[in-house]
C-alpha cells in the first residue's frame, strides 16, 4: 500500500442517489441544495466522505449515467454554483467529495455522439464504435444486442448498457484526452475523488470476445489517473470482472492505477444464473467465506479493500441478507458488523443506515429502473404477472431508488410528490422514528463507526478469521501490538459459543455482556480484549 492508500483506510464513505436524497424545492426530485442541508446528518453518522451518483447534465434514460455535458449539472438538480456550495459546505466539515466518472459511454444526447452518428466522416465519428454488422453477439446490460443499427449512416454502433448510451472508443487518443480533460476539471473545481463506473469496460478484447479487461485497460488507467497533478486524489474502480491478478494491477502500490476497486463476489449471492431477477437459495455462511477469502487475499498483498452492502443498484441488504420482517434490527446491525469491521474501506449507501428494507409492488408504473422494465417487457405473456413481479421485487435497482424517508409526514419529508413512488414502508421506517427508537439501526451505525474510527486496531490492524470450522458465525480479530478486538456475528439460528477469552464487549445489538453463551438469531458484539 502506498501512503494515500493507507490514509484512506480512515475514510467512511456515505453514497447518494441524488435524485432520490432530498428535495430541497419541492418539485419532487431531490437536489444539491438539498443534500447541502443534510451534510451535518451524514457527518453525524460518522462518514468523512460522500459519493455522489452523477449529477451531470442527463437525458435520464438510466438516471444520469447517460451523461450528455460532463462539465455541468442536470438542471433538475441545480446549478454549478449550487454544487459550489455544497462541496465547501463538506469542505468546511471535513468530509470529502467523490464524484462519479462515467468513461465508457456517453448519452446519445452528448455533442460528440451528436455529431459522430451525422456521417462516417465526422471528426467525432472515431469517438464511438461503428460497424457496417454488429462485430459480436455482445449483449447489452440491459437487454438487447448490444449493437444498435442507426439509419443515418446505415451502420451499427456499440452500446453496453442502454441503447442511448454509446461505448467511448478509447482506443481513440481524443477520447483519453477529452476523458482526462474532465478529470482536471472537477480536481480543479476541488473534487476530492471519482468512483469510476464500470472501468474496466473501457478496454474492449475483440480477440477474444470479452466486453471488458481489454488488453490496454492498465495503460489507460494510468493515463487518467498516473499524473503527478492528481495523485493525491482517491479512486475507486467498479470492476465487475476483475480476478485477483487483475486486482493487483489496478490497486498494486506501484502501478499509479488506482486507490481501490470494488469486488462484487458476496453481493451477487443468492442469485441464480438469470441474474438479478433470478433468486437462488441463500446461506450467510456462503457471504461470509466469499468475505474471508478477499479479507485474506487483500491482507497478504497489502491492498486496500472497500466494504459494502449495498449502492444505488443493488436490493436493500436487510431484505436479501438478513430478515426484514422480525429481526430487522438485528439482521441489519449485525450485516453491518459483519462487514465493517473488517479492512478496508466502509461504503453506505443512503437508507442503509436506518434498516431500509426492500418496497414492494405489483404496478409496472411504480418501476422507472430501465433494467427492471425491460425484462418487464421482455417477459410480459411468458411468465404469470404474480411470477413476474416476485421476480421484479427480488431484484429491481429500484428498491435503491425510492425516494429516502426522513419523517412520517406526507412525502416521508423527502418534499414535493417524489418522482418515484415514496417508500411504502416509510411510516415505520423512516430517519425521525430510527432515531427515536429503542433499536435505532442508526444509533448503532453510529457507535460502531465511532469503535472504528478511535482503535487503530480496525482502521490499519491485522484480520484474522477464527470461525474455525463452526456453521452459522463468523468470528474475526482486528488487532494491532497494543489493541486486540473480537467480533462475533451469529446468523439466523441461535448457536452456543464457548470460547475462553479474558474480554469486555464494547459494542453490541442485544445487550450481551460475554462472548460465551447462548447467540440468538442475528445477534452481534464486538469484544476488546483484555491483557
Ligand atoms: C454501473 C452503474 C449503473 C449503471 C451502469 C451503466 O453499473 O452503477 O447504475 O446503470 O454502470 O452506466
Ligand atoms: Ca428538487
Amino acid at each position: 500500500m502506498t501512503d494515500r492508500q493507507n490514509e484512506f483506510q480512515k475514510m467512511v464513505v456515505y453514497q447518494i442517489y441524488p435524485r432520490s436524497f432530498k428535495d430541497s424545492n419541492s418539485d419532487g426530485i431531490g437536489d444539491i441544495n438539498g443534500i447541502t442541508e443534510k451534510l451535518d446528518y451524514i457527518k453525524s453518522l460518522g462518514a468523512n466522505a460522500i459519493w455522489l451518483s452523477p449529477c451531470y447534465k442527463s437525458p435520464n434514460e438510466d438516471n444520469g449515467y447517460d451523461i450528455s455535458d460532463y462539465r455541468d449539472i442536470m438542471d433538475e438538480f441545480g446549478t454549478l454554483d449550487d454544487w459550489k456550495r455544497m462541496t465547501a459546505e463538506m469542505h468546511k466539515r471535513g468530509m470529502k467529495l467523490i464524484m462519479d466518472l462515467v468513461a465508457n459511454h456517453t448519452s446519445s444526447e452528448h455533442k460528440w455522439f451528436k455529431e459522430a452518428r451525422k456521417s462516417k466522416d465526422n471528426p467525432y465519428r472515431d469517438y464511438y464504435y461503428w460497424a457496417d454488422e454488429p462485430l459480436n453477439d455482445w449483449q447489452a446490460c440491459f437487454g438487447g444486442s448490444a449493437w444498435q443499427y442507426d439509419e443515418a449512416t446505415n451502420q451499427y454502433y456499440l452500446h453496453s448498457y442502454a441503447v442511448g448510451q454509446p461505448d467511448l472508443n478509447w482506443e481513440n487518443p481524443k477520447v483519453r484526452q477529452e476523458m482526462i480533460d474532465v478529470v482536471d476539471y472537477w480536481v480543479k473545481l476541488g473534487v476530492d475523488g471519482f468512483r469510476c463506473d464500470v472501468l474496466d469496460q473501457i478496454s474492449k478484447d475483440f480477440v477474444n470476445n470479452k466486453n471488458g479487461n481489454g488488453p490496454r485497460l492498465h495503460e489507460y488507467i494510468k493515463m487518467l489517473f498516473g499524473r503527478e497533478e492528481v495523485s493525491h486524489i482517491f479512486t475507486v474502480g467498479e470492476c465487475w470482472g476483475a480476478g485477483e491478478d487483475n486486482i493487483k494491477q489496478l490497486i498494486g502500490a506501484d502501478r499509479k492505477e488506482l486507490s481501490t476497486v470494488f469486488q462484487f463476489d458476496h453481493i451477487v449471492l443468492g442469485r441464480g444464473d438469470g441474474g438479478r431477477f433470478d433468486p437462488a437459495p441463500f446461506v450467510l455462511d456462503e457471504m461470509r467465506d466469499k468475505l474471508v477469502k478477499w479479507q485474506l487475499f487483500m491482507q497478504k498483498n497489502d491492498l486496500p479493500a472497500t466494504l459494502f452492502l449495498e449502492n444505488h443498484d443493488q436490493p436493500r441488504c436487510v431484505s436479501r441478507f438478513g430478515n426484514d420482517a422480525e429481526k430487522r434490527y438485528e439482521s441489519a446491525t449485525m450485516l453491518a458488523t459483519m462487514v465493517y469491521l473488517q479492512k478496508g474501506i466502509p461504503f453506505i449507501y443512503q437508507g442503509q443506515e436506518i434498516g431500509t428494507a426492500n418496497p414492494y409492488s405489483e404496478n409496472i408504473e411504480d418501476y422507472d429502473d430501465i433494467e427492471t422494465v425491460n425484462f418487464y417487457k421482455r417477459n410480459k405473456g411468458k411468465l404469470t404477472d404474480k411470477e413476474l413481479f416476485a421476480k421484479m421485487n427480488f431484484g429491481t435497482r429500484d428498491a435503491a431508488r425510492r425516494p429516502m424517508s426522513w419523517d412520517e409526514s406526507e412525502n416521508s419529508g423527502f418534499g414535493g410528490k417524489p418522482w418515484l413512488p415514496i417508500y411504502n414502508r416509510y411510516k415505520e421506517i423512516n430517519v425521525k422514528a430510527d432515531m427515536t427508537s429503542e433499536k435505532s439501526v442508526f444509533r448503532y451505525y453510529q457507535q460502531l463507526f465511532r469503535l472504528r474510527s478511535e482503535n487503530e486496531a480496525f482502521i490499519s490492524g491485522a484480520y484474522d478469521n477464527v470461525t474455525g470450522n463452526r456453521k452459522g458465525i463468523y468470528i474475526y480479530k482486528r488487532y494491532t501490538n497494543d489493541e486486540r478486538f473480537i467480533i462475533v456475528c451469529n446468523f439466523e439460528n441461535s448457536n452456543e459459543l464457548k470460547l475462553d477469552i479474558d474480554c469486555e464487549a464494547v459494542l453490541t445489538n442485544c445487550g450481551r455482556k460475554t462472548i460465551s453463551g447462548m447467540y440468538e438469531p442475528y445477534e452481534c458484539a464486538v469484544f476488546r480484549v483484555n491483557r
